[in-house]
């Protein structure tokens, strides 16, 4: 079952919108196997951002994320990886539509609330960034069979 990386950034936190992105995903269909409310270190900042490094707005990228508590969570289901995409919206806050999570509360492209991973290789390594083989939970999701 293909796994993705999800991450509410410490903007989301702070305002208050965990359980509204949380629920997003769990209406969608998707399956919660791991979560947690963490700090990022720079390291694992500069891990997770790595293929943005050099460019202009890494620094504030990584000073952003490294703010605050993140809410870092794995979910997994048919086709997670790009559907997650799809419900978060575009990054840039001026193409997100309404309806996707960033169209409806995001502003600024720098305070866009949430992370998605955007391939099966970027989700492995993000979620060993974040959690260990044992912090994740497969469980029998009883309604699967209808999604
Ligand atoms: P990116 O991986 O391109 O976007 P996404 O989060 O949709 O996968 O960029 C990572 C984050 O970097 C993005 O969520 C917000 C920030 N960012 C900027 O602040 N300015 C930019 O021009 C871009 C492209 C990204
Ligand atoms: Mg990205």
């Amino acid at each position: 079952m293909e796994k993705t990386f999800l991450m509410v950034k410490p903007d989301g936190v702070q305002r208050g919108l965990i359980g509204e992105i949380v629920k997003r995903f769990e209406q969608k269909g998707f399956q919660l196997i791991g979560s947690k409310l963490t700090m990022v270190s720079r390291e694992q900042a500069a891990f997770h951002y790595a293929e943005h490094e050099g460019k202009d707005f890494y620094e504030r990228l990584v000073n952003f994320i490294t703010s605050g508590p993140v809410f870092a969570m794995v979910w997994q289901g048919d086709q997670v990886i790009p559907l997650s995409r799809t419900l978060i919206g575009k990054t840039n806050s001026l193409e997100a539509a309404p309806g996707t999570i960033r169209g409806d509360y995001a502003v600024h492209t720098n305070f866009n609330l949430i992370h998605g991973s955007d391939s099966p290789e970027s989700a492995e390594r993000e979620i060993g960034n974040f959690f260990k083989a044992d912090e994740l939970l497969e469980y029998t999701k009883v309604i699967q069979q209808w999604i």
